[in-house]
């Protein structure tokens, strides 16, 4: 686990993005870069680094975000001039399977990325956000409204997500952070590829979201303006509705 600083940082506002190495949080960066500087946070060291070189304002933070020790002395390593303009958790995980199929073990890992690390990570770094009246965004999905079969612990930990969103919206009003929860339908990731697989389902890209259009969902409520929260977005594939 190592955190790397950038020579010099100038006046951007900054924004820690989880899951940045690929999918929605590798298109949330690059969406953001113009105006921001960017901690692209993920496990795959090289990837982030080789992120952070082509932005024009960018320094990995790497860590496992299960290990909360790790976690903490990434965090701690920042130096965060200003606090923190916006948080966005992209990082997440599909276990996919039956209540009959899964074990205690799929069930706590499903949590662990999906819930726990996501309330851990905004818990460090909350003194950061209520300097600079930041904003959480958490990208949730079409699943944390609607449960289906074979996909109960995914949809569990959404619903979660989604229950610790409002929570966080209440307690943080009076310290001047906004809070954003972003549910997408299918996007074309490596994520989709995966649960298409389980499925048993044909990939069809051209009905899916691209992840450059959740990012700029996501750009739309960290940009929103200072008297406003987006409280939410539904964002669903023209295709399949
Ligand atoms: N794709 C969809 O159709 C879709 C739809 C609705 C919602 N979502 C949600 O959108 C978010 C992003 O999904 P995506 O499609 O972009 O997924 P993805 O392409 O599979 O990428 C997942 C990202 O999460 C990171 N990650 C997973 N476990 C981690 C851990 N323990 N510590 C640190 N990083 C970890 C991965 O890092 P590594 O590369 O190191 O594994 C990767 O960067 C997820 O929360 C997902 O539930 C996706």
């Amino acid at each position: 686990m190592t955190t790397e600083q950038p020579a010099s940082r100038s006046a951007r506002p900054a924004v820690l993005i989880t899951g940045a190495n690929r999918g929605i949080g590798r298109a949330t960066a690059e969406a953001l870069a113009a105006d921001h500087h960017l901690l692209l946070a993920g496990r795959d060291e090289q990837a982030l680094a080789a992120l952070a070189a082509q932005l024009p304002s960018a320094q990995p933070v790497v860590a496992e975000l299960t290990d909360h020790a790790a976690t903490a002395a990434a965090v701690a390593a920042l130096d965060l001039p200003g606090g923190l303009a916006g948080l966005v958790h992209c990082a997440g995980i599909l276990v996919n399977g039956t209540v009959e199929e899964l074990s205690a073990a799929d069930w706590e890992r499903n949590f662990a990325v999906n819930v726990t690390a996501v309330s851990e990570l905004t818990r460090l770094l909350l003194p950061a956000l209520r300097e600079a009246r930041g904003t959480v965004v958490a990208v949730n999905s079409g699943s944390g409204y609607n449960a289906k079969g074979e996909r109960g612990a995914y949809s569990a930990s959404k619903f979660a997500l989604r229950a610790w969103t409002d929570a966080l919206r209440q307690e943080e009003t009076a310290h001047g952070v906004r809070v954003s929860s972003v549910h997408p339908g299918r996007v074309d990731t490596d994520m989709q590829q995966e649960l298409r697989a389980a499925e048993s389902g044909a990939y069809e890209t051209e009905k899916y979201l691209r992840p450059a259009t959740v990012a700029a969902a996501i750009g739309f409520a960290l940009r929103a303006p200072a008297e406003a929260v987006i409280a939410t977005i539904d964002l669903r594939p023209r295709a399949i509705g």
